[in-house]
């Protein structure tokens, strides 16, 4: 639950920001897209611009303003068919309450459309409102059109996008939730996992943790990787079993009042990291720690990808699968093999959050910077992902082209070896304070001695 004393000073900001003197903005929240043959809709997820200026989270509904007129919501009153199917709906009283909105039925959004006929509208939120009107209770949209101004609503959604990377009490209240329930939940995996269970068994416990510690669905899909499908970013569990000696990857995050947590543990299927596993997974750590290290207000987050790069590439030619000068191997992508993405992104109302990358920074094609989902220097109230990784990727290390591009710079036969390896990834939600960094999941195993000593009970069972 937001505070509406946050949620009035958010709108207040944003209108400050927005300094217009004529025109309208209106903001769907979007509607909810039905699942075929169920007679029910897909989870819906209202537009992060509409939660964060409005704090609801309500299908079907809009909010506006005008800068004569001020904020108004405009929300579904429930007919007969939908309390009988679906329930009551929210009181329109509480809502106000709620989002210190004024707040109307959505009957009423025709009448304000039409009051501004021939004005001025930038649209922002989900644009279905322009295909499905009469879903929002508007006839007539297409007269009203041509009045959409499309430069006005991009300059509004980007200044709405720079609002939303400094967060406040409310949103970081919400945000220590959904860490502390994604705590619970890596707990669990970490106790719980032992060889034989599938990475589907494993994302049930680790979910079911997470819902009983006050999440309210999942911040995204679930990443959970067994030996090498370690390897694959993005990974969706499946029937293959844990087996001993691999390791397993979870990337997962519980959501809390629409705030993502994203949180990724690496842990040994046995009670203890063998071997270039242990070389590795020390490594990741060091690199994720010493990011965490370097935040602070006015720290370019590009530097810091940049410095975890090289710290990867210099360690990778400690362990002789590297060959170089570390800055060199950076300066020519080599690390980018290993290490595909970013070091990380803003986190929020989504979990790869809006306004990760200053107005006019674009992002490189460079193949060690292309997946850089931030470029901004930071500032107190940004939440950041930090996420370090290293892989034995498949696709990029038997790419013929790759291996003779770098052909001098990499032990080929040894990774040839660690094909099967799969992946370690750490990853922290981490809030830049005026001095430093407050990591919101820092309470979530991630030592090598934590670690093994949750594995060596779980294995003694
Ligand atoms: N947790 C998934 C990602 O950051 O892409
Ligand atoms: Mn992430």
């Amino acid at each position: 639950m937001q505070s509406p004393d946050d949620l009035r000073n958010r709108r207040e900001a944003v209108a400050r920001l927005w300094d217009m003197s004529r025109g309208a903005a209106l903001i769907p929240g979007g509607l909810p897209v039905p699942v075929a043959g169920t007679d029910q809709y897909h989870d819906f997820h209202a537009h992060p611009e509409f939660t964060y200026l409005s704090g609801a989270r309500l299908a079907g509904s809009a909010l506006a303003f005008d800068p004569g007129d001020g904020w108004v919501l405009f929300a579904p009153v429930a007919g007969i068919e939908e309390r009988v199917w679906v329930g009551d709906g929210e009181d329109l009283e509480a809502l106000a309450a709620s989002t210190g909105l004024r707040v109307r039925p959505l009957a009423e959004l025709q009448s304000w459309l039409e009051r501004r006929r021939g004005e001025t509208v930038a649209l922002l939120g989900n644009d279905d409102i322009t295909h499905h009107p009469a879903a929002y209770g508007v006839e007539g949209w297409t007269a009203l059109e041509p009045d959409v101004d499309a430069e006005l609503s991009a300059r509004l959604s980007e200044q709405v996008s720079e609002s939303r990377r400094t967060k406040d009490s409310s949103e970081i209240a919400l945000m220590r939730s959904a860490a502390g329930a994604s705590r619970a939940g890596h707990l669990a995996a970490l106790r719980l996992a032992r060889t034989g269970m599938s990475e589907r068994q494993l994302q049930i416990e680790l979910e079911a943790e997470f819902f009983r510690n006050g999440a309210e669905r999942t911040a995204y899909g679930s990443i959970v990787g067994t030996g090498s499908n370690g390897a694959v970013l993005h990974f969706s569990p499946t029937s293959r079993a844990l087996r001993d000696g691999e390791v397993v990857l979870i990337d997962a995050g519980a959501e809390v009042g629409g705030y993502a947590s994203d949180v990724t543990r690496t842990f040994p299927v046995g009670p203890r990291f063998e071997g270039i596993q242990r070389d590795l997974y020390q490594l990741v750590l060091d690199v994720q720690q010493a990011a965490i290290g370097e935040i602070r207000p006015g720290v370019e987050y590009k530097d810091l990808h940049l410095g975890a790069a090289e710290r990867i590439a210099s360690g990778l030619a400690d362990l002789g699968i590297l060959r170089g000068n570390p800055a060199d191997l950076v300066e020519r992508d080599v690390h980018a093999l290993f290490f595909p993405h970013g070091l990380g992104h803003m986190l929020g109302l989504a979990t790869h959050d809006a306004g990760g990358c200053l107005k006019g920074r674009t992002p490189s094609d460079r193949f060690g910077l292309k997946w850089l989902r931030a470029d901004l220097p930071l500032q107190p109230g940004y939440v950041v992902t930090i996420e370090p990784g290293i892989y034995f990727i498949r696709a990029l290390l038997t790419d013929s082209g790759r291996r003779e591009q770098y052909r001098d710079a990499v032990d080929w036969e040894r990774v040839d070896r660690l094909l099967d390896f799969g992946g370690i990834r750490i990853e922290d939600d981490v809030l830049v304070t005026a001095t430093g960094a407050d990591v919101l999941s820092g309470a979530i195993p991630k030592s090598i001695s934590d670690i093994e000593a949750l594995r060596a009970e779980a294995n003694s069972r």
